[in-house]
């Protein structure tokens, strides 16, 4: 008997919510059956009731208990990349609540790439809601210690390692032949252009709406560390860094679409956020980093390089850029 499964399955069947190991990030679960514990994860999180939540499950079979229109590209893709870091979204069916689809028609699943999350579904028996296991508009969680910080230790949390791929799943919505990127993540778009083709499935790329409800968590910050971070691109030195932001400091508005923005208002310490020249060794370190950095600067800044280009670096700049309180070119 594993008793950390146990105590995760009690806590869940008791509609609370647990700490999740996924290879991309931890996330924060309750059961698609439990009403109260969905509306934990958004009072845990600090969530607005409008960002809807990916359902994690163990299966293809689970997957389509969920969903009402299971297409032959979906098929393909999901038997393709699950269990991995791909969300699709599908029209909902009516085992999906409501307050998981923030009233979309549409429902977002993934099969996550970690034994110990895929223990616990099993045992389950049903979906587990997830979103990212951080506050709103923070950071997200790549170990089971940030979960453990990020809610001074009143989440339970199953123990992993930390997760591999390290930013989160590239969220794609299948709407008959039409595809639509809603998140950019390791599983890039020339990957899915190439399972489909060499299926010969016909389909085209639509633009995500601009709507917010259709297209939820497409806003322009996100993954706040606990001090600012400086976008640089150029050449500027630390000092121009430093005056620049300080310059800038209090034309920063306080808050954009319910999104604090971190300030910082005097800077003695200013650090560099470093990362591997490996992409995929860059996102696995990006929010660890990011965490350690914070702790001991009071501004840190980031130096975009001119070799960081191309699909494996774009989600993990995209996640800078959101992350980002000022761009300095
Ligand atoms: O890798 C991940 O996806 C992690 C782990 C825990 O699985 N989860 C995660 O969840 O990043 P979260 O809540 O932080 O981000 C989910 C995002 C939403 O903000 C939204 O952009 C998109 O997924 N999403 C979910 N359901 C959707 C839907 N029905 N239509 C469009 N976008 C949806
Ligand atoms: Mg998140």
């Amino acid at each position: 008997m594993n008793s950390d499964l146990d105590r995760a399955l009690q806590l869940l069947d008791q509609s609370e919510v647990v700490g999740l190991p996924t290879e991309t990030v931890y996330g924060l679960a309750a059961r698609v059956d439990r009403p109260l514990g969905l509306a934990q994860i958004f009072k845990v999180k600090q969530r607005p009731l409008f960002d809807p939540l990916i359902v994690h499950v163990d299966s293809i079979a689970m997957a389509r208990r969920y969903s009402n229109v299971w297409t032959e590209a979906a098929q393909i893709l999901a038997a393709e990349f699950w269990p991995g870091p791909l969300t699709l979204v599908l029209p909902k069916s009516d085992l999906v609540p409501t307050i998981v689809t923030s009233g979309l028609e549409t429902v977002g699943l993934r099969v996550p790439k970690n034994e110990v999350a895929l223990d616990l579904i099993r045992a389950c028996g049903v979906g587990l809601a997830a979103p990212s296991a951080n506050r709103f508009g923070k950071t997200s969680p790549t170990r089971w210690e940030h979960v453990e910080s990020e809610f001074q230790g009143k989440v339970f949390t199953l123990k992993s390692e930390p997760s591999q791929v390290g930013i989160e799943s590239t969220v794609l919505e299948i709407q008959g032949s039409h595809l639509v990127l809603h998140r950019l993540g390791a599983i890039t778009r020339e990957q899915i252009e190439n399972r489909l083709q060499g299926q010969e499935i016909v389909f085209s790329w639509k633009a995500p709406s601009r709507e917010k409800k259709a297209s939820p968590g497409q806003m322009q910050h996100h993954y706040m560390p606990s001090v600012p971070l400086v976008w640089v691109e150029g050449e500027l030195t630390r000092e121009q860094i430093q005056q620049r932001y300080l310059s800038a400091v209090s034309q920063i508005p306080d808050e954009v679409e319910g999104i604090k923005i971190v300030k910082s208002l005097k800077v003695d310490r200013l650090e560099e956020l470093w990362l591997p020249k490996d992409p995929v060794l860059a996102a696995r370190d990006l929010y660890h980093q990011m965490r350690v950095v914070a702790q001991s600067a009071d501004l840190i800044f980031f130096r975009k390089q001119e070799w960081m280009e191309g699909e494996s670096w774009a989600p993990i700049l995209e996640r800078l850029t959101k992350a980002a309180s000022l761009k300095l070119h």
